[in-house]
């Protein structure tokens, strides 16, 4: 098969890896790729926003398969694009992508479904929005309605951050159109998880439960960022709580999706969190996380392009999709100042020291002019090691990290530290 992989991050390096592993590949695009990527296949210059360059790739390269890692070509309805012109795609149309590229309507879809969530109002006028957080009564999240590269969310300690987060998004449009309407939560409290799985639009195959780090900094401090790290699986997860989110979030909102005229394709993704009130969903993502897919896929045991293949045809009832019992631990390594301004250009050094069971994929590099290793982006590398525990897959996780180097290199060195910390409140299952 030829195959087209939209994007150019960590998630893309995974994935790029695992479908070259597929017996069924004939040759691999990808576009615009990154270093990692390139041993994988043909990187192409083509961004992953330009839908005519994208159809174009795909047609000219004769493509049988395109699959779309990034949430804006989604949203934008490149698989609608490329359906009109008969290539299949893994994704979902640009219908159905709303379940992330807008917050109101995934509140109203789980609303109708019946499927756990915290409380919300949506509003497009910020007068409004802020007297509504003045006379609520509890803490809120300011949501930005529309994609915004994971920045548009602001979890508000008080009434003031709240309103200064109404008017970042809907007067000053920090996040551009995305804040022109926000949608306001009532704040929750828990531990969170990542909830994978792939869907053809009926049946539904759960991938195991991760967990990413969104904060910069130890502790869970500072702003967020796309993901800092991640571990994979959560053992305080009580399984009788995540039989409870397959069953009532994951494949509810499948089945509600194609109830309400817009099935479901690809990955669907809820970020949870266990409140003591039951698991609640956070967010709906259209699409494999990242960092979480660099910790999954090598977990993975089973044909990656042969099951992207069965989802685009209505399939996936007819594949594998099994997955091995290790605990997997990635680390992100980023560029000073990030998730701000940071700087690009600097030698990255080691990364040929890593042992050999050991994966680091790149996300925000480059080669120079002399094909040197350079960074060229926030988030730069994640370094992902594995074990029998989640405890062993850290430590060698962290003993790996310490032989990359670049200048001003930042990463968190409490990724996976409490992984193995029971819940500290019991979860119903149910509301
Ligand atoms: N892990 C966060 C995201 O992929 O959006």
């Amino acid at each position: 098969m030829n195959v087209l992989l939209v994007g150019s991050g960590g998630r893309e390096h995974a994935i790029a890896w695992r479908l070259s592993q597929s017996p069924r590949l004939s040759k691999l695009w990808i576009a615009p790729g990154n270093p990692g990527t390139a041993p994988f296949g043909e990187n192409v210059d083509v961004r992953a926003t330009d839908l005519d360059g994208l159809v174009a790739l795909a047609q000219r390269i004769h493509a049988d398969l395109v699959v779309v890692g990034p949430e804006d070509p989604l949203a934008a309805g490149l698989v609608d694009r490329l359906a009109a012109t008969n290539i299949p795609a893994f994704g979902p149309s640009g219908a159905a992508a709303q379940l992330e590229a807008s917050k109101a309507f995934a509140k109203n879809l789980m609303r109708d479904a019946g499927i756990a969530t915290s409380g919300s109002a949506t509003f497009e006028d910020a007068g409004r929005a802020a007297a509504y957080v003045r006379d609520v009564g509890h803490l809120v999240v300011v949501k930005a309605d529309g994609l915004a590269a994971g920045k548009g969310v602001t979890v508000c300690d008080d009434v003031a951050q709240a309103e200064a987060a109404i008017d970042a998004a809907m007067r000053d449009r920090a996040f551009g159109a995305a804040g022109a309407r926000v949608v306001i939560e009532e704040r929750m409290f828990g531990r969170e998880t990542s909830a994978h799985a792939f869907t053809d639009g009926v049946t539904v195959r759960h991938m195991p439960f991760s967990c990413d780090h969104k904060p910069v900094f130890d502790g869970d401090r500072g702003p967020n960022t796309g993901g800092m790290g991640v571990y994979s699986p959560p053992s305080w997860l009580p399984e009788r709580v995540a039989e409870a989110i397959r069953r009532d979030v994951t494949e509810r909102t499948v089945r509600a999706m194609a109830d309400a005229g817009t099935p479901y394709r690809g990955v669907v993704y809820p970020g949870m969190m266990l409140t003591a009130d039951g698991p609640r969903v956070v967010e709906y993502n259209a699409r494999f996380g990242d960092p979480e897919t660099e910790v999954l896929l090598p977990r993975l045991r089973s044909d990656l392009l042969d099951i992207c293949d069965a989802v685009a045809h209505g399939r996936l009832a007819e594949v594998p999709v099994e997955w091995d019992d290790r605990a997997t631990v990635g680390v992100m390594m980023v560029s000073p100042g990030y998730p701000g301004t940071y700087p690009s250009g600097a030698p990255i050094e080691g990364i040929e020291s890593v042992d050999e069971d050991v994966q680091v994929f790149m996300a925000g590099t480059a080669r120079d002019t002399s094909g040197r290793l350079v960074t060229a982006g926030g988030r730069v590398l994640c370094v992902v090691a594995g074990g029998t525990t989640v405890a062993e897959a850290r430590e060698r996780a962290y003993d790996n990290v310490q032989r990359i180097s670049f200048e001003g290199a930042h990463y968190r060195t409490d990724i996976a530290a409490r992984a193995d910390e029971a819940l500290t409140f019991p979860v119903p299952a149910t509301r």
